[in-house]
């Protein structure tokens, strides 16, 4: 089966982002229902407003298919609403809403959503994300706003100084899907040969080269070389490397929940860091429902 270029095909695993996304954002909005701030919300890899569970099913035989129930194999192909419609179907919603996506094709199905929802203030950007929160935040450093980031990037896309420029302004919250197992720690390879073009993603998207030192043990051998090994806990020291760079810009950051796939293999880690103790009061809440990271090893 062909699939759209403009669908994102995701796992399962979808449905827990978004319905942590979503529980968060509805304790948040109702906790500042009655004050008067202009609260925004801003999706920085917003996709394109709905994703298609990828189906776990496909391939299988219809006669196999028989031995299941039938409106789980259905739940399973089903389409799940993307962020940004989880963010506007809120009850109590945001005043403004700010949609970011480098894909063309799916930033022209964010547009749909401004005729779907044509009472809020949706604003459509087409293009990287970073420059144009970077630019935004400078906006929000004065005047009485709060709101939340939601940076749900699939690779190494979100740049630390994207995270900086929104904790700057004191008054975002930001929820990050670090995408630790389905990319970073991927790109660090065994060998520790790693392509110029990845090593400048990664020290842009921890904002340091300090990754490098933590995840492989260099060893001179008898010819005056250098032989260079990854560590098995690589994972865990990039987390705490991470966690550790957040505490140093926000004053609250929550226990991280894991998210693993259908193999039980942890692809990536639900983060959430801001200003303000109420809103780690709710992150708490909501990220121990998953399930929560045993003492990431951090600051080495
Ligand atoms: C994981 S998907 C987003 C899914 C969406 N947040 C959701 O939960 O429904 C990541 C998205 O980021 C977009 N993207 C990749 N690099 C980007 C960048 N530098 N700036 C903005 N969007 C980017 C991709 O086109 C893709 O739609």
């Amino acid at each position: 089966m062909k699939k759209s270029h403009s669908e994102n095909i995701v796992g399962p695993w979808a449905r827990q982002k978004l319905d942590g996304l979503e529980a968060y954002l509805h304790g948040y909005t109702q906790a500042l229902k009655k004050q008067t701030f202009e609260l925004v919300f801003i999706d920085a890899f917003a996709g394109a407003g709905k994703s298609k569970i990828r189906d776990a099913w496909e391939g299988i035989e219809d006669e196999d298919l028989l031995l299941f129930d039938d409106e789980f194999v259905r739940a399973e192909a089903q389409f799940v609403e993307g962020s940004p419609k989880r963010a506007l179907e809120l009850e109590n919603g945001f005043n403004k809403y700010y949609f970011f996506d480098a894909d063309p094709a799916r930033a022209e199905l964010l547009k749909a959503l401004k005729s779907e929802y044509p009472s809020k203030d949706i604003r459509i950007q087409i293009g990287d994300a970073n420059p144009l929160i970077q630019k935004l935040a400078r906006d929000f450093n004065h005047g009485g706003t709060r709101g939340v980031a939601f940076l749900d990037p699939y690779g190494p896309h979100l740049e630390w100084e994207t995270v900086e420029a929104l904790a700057e302004t004191k008054k975002f919250e930001v929820i990050i899907n670090f995408p630790l197992g389905m990319a970073i720690n991927r790109m660090i390879t065994r060998s520790g040969s790693i392509p110029d073009n990845w090593r400048c993603d990664l020290d842009k998207c921890f904002g340091t080269n300090d990754w490098e030192k933590l995840v492989y043990d260099d060893q001179p051998n008898l010819f005056g070389d250098i032989n260079r090994h990854k560590v098995d806990d690589a994972a865990s020291r990039l987390l705490g490397l991470y966690i550790d760079r957040l505490k140093g810009l926000f004053s609250h950051v929550a226990t991280p929940s894991v998210v693993r796939n259908t193999r039980g293999v942890a692809i990536y880690y639900m983060l959430w860091a801001g200003p303000h103790r109420l809103g780690h009061k709710i992150a708490d809440h909501i990220l121990k429902q998953g399930e929560k990271v045993k003492a990431p090893n951090q600051k080495r």
